[in-house]
């Protein structure tokens, strides 16, 4: 007899199949007892007949509780009312485990006590969910990349320098010196793409952020491209039709899982290259006239984001940011020397920036008096400093943080919900 998965169990009716899972609820009335199992692939309902088991095995069944450790044998039939069009006619049942008081029931339990557990917590149906969204947003992430000619490189995570600013650093000890978690792969990205073209470093990044919001996790994980011989605008091209296949490909790839969190995935089919580019100013405008408290050469706060993002159904860019906001390595705008070749991307529906990136500075002289300006030492940055010496060129990229990304997709009201084990301010447990 088969050991199967239950996703697979429509290929396999009308056959005796051997199942190995838990249990995630019972039933029963008399001469027969419901058992819906999970097996971590997927949900079958098995039923026990009297007639089909032995006494003792039929009586074992009321030993069972929820999130018991089982295998089931039986009988697969098509049932066109029942989960997945599947059902078991079950002839064997061996318990493996009686779990008692299992701490997550059906009731409704806070935020935080299902954190405490999270460990189990992720064996409910919507942390399953949207962990298995996450599982084929990184495969579709990556499948992008692959065919569009990059190469993965991967990149350090202890690190003797900053990236991003020095004020959400994480230092460590390293032997009798001192190294910092990336906050970024962005500058061994800059060193990849002049030996490999296009590439793409993606890996877990770390931001000592002392804010406590539904945005900011301290460990994230993050997909970085970088292109030589590309500017702004093809970097923002390249950034558009990404997301727009991410989009897609969750669209096609996703429907029970996004039915489980009773996300409406129209607007997601509405994510469709180009998408709009405003312009710094432009932004600027429109929330001084709305009233944010924003002001003009500033950086946007969690309130100005989500006024913008609601004024669209699509994802946006905001290009040209002042160069005092962004990271020592951005380009300067010819146009407007305060400003920046940069670009964040903007989800709809409220979300806010899910991407950082833009054109970086090219030329040594300015990259120089840049480093200054952001009180970084030289002596950190020579190894970057090199490329602005040995064929240097115009070159772009950008930052997609992969759980920011996946809050907007899944619709969630906080970023935690989106990893497995979050890293926050105030919770490093489990
Ligand atoms: O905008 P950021 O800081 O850009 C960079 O790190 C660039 N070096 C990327 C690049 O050009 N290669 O971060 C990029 C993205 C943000 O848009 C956001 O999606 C995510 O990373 N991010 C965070 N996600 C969760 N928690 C945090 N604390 C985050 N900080 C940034
Ligand atoms: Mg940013």
């Amino acid at each position: 007899m088969e050991t199967i998965l239950i996703k697979h169990a429509k290929e396999f009716i009308g056959q005796e199949v051997k199942l190995q899972g838990w249990v995630y609820n019972t039933r029963s009335s008399g001469k027969v007892k419901f058992l819906i199992l999970r097996d971590g692939t997927g949900y079958l309902q098995t039923i026990f007949f009297k007639g089909n088991l032995d006494d003792q095995t039929f009586s074992k069944f009321d030993l069972l509780t929820q999130e018991s450790s089982v295998i089931v044998t039986g009988r697969l039939k098509e049932e066109p009312r029942g989960l997945g069009g599947v059902e078991l006619d079950a002839t064997g049942l061996e318990v493996l485990q009686i779990t008692q008081n299992y701490p997550i029931t059906p009731k409704e339990h806070g935020d935080a006590y299902l954190f405490d557990h999270r460990h189990l917590h992720l064996r409910s149906s919507r942390p399953y969910a949207i962990l298995r969204i996450r599982h084929q947003l990184i495969k579709a992430i990556r499948d992008f990349f692959d065919k569009n000619d990059f190469t993965l490189v991967d990149t350090p995570i202890f690190t003797p320098s900053a990236c991003e600013g020095t004020t959400t650093l994480f230092g460590v000890e390293y032997f009798d010196t001192k190294a910092y978690l990336t906050q970024s792969g962005q500058l061994y990205n800059e060193a990849n793409a002049m030996a490999f073209r296009k590439v793409y470093c993606f890996g877990p990044t770390f931001r000592a952020e002392k804010s406590k919001t539904r945005r900011h996790l301290i460990e994230f994980w993050m997909v970085e491209p970088e292109m030589a011989f590309c500017d702004l605008k093809q970097n923002m091209e390249v950034a558009e039709k990404f997301v727009e296949y991410i989009a897609q490909w969750l669209v096609e790839h996703c429907k029970i899982e996004f039915e489980t969190l009773e996300r409406d995935i129209e607007p997601l089919k509405r994510v469709k290259a180009p998408f709009p580019r405003i312009h710094y100013k432009e932004a600027a405008k429109l929330l001084e006239n709305a009233g944010t408290g924003f002001i003009y050469g500033g950086d946007f706060g969690a309130p100005d984001e989500t006024f913008l993002a609601n004024k669209f159904d699509k994802p946006f860019f905001i290009t040209n940011f002042p160069m005092a906001v962004k990271a020592f390595y951005m380009k300067q705008d010819p146009e407007d020397p305060t400003l920046s070749l940069s670009c964040d991307l903007l989800a709809p529906e409220g979300y806010g920036e899910i991407i950082g990136g833009g054109q970086r500075e090219e030329d040594i002289n300015r990259l120089l008096s840049q480093l200054e300006k952001h009180h970084l030492k030289r002596e950190d940055f020579e190894w970057y400093l090199d490329l602005r010496k040995f064929g240097s060129v115009p070159h772009s990229g950008f930052g997609l943080g992969i759980e920011r990304t996946l809050t907007w997709l899944c619709k969630l009201d906080h970023i935690r919900d989106a990893v497995p084990y979050p890293r926050m301010l105030y919770r490093m447990r489990p």
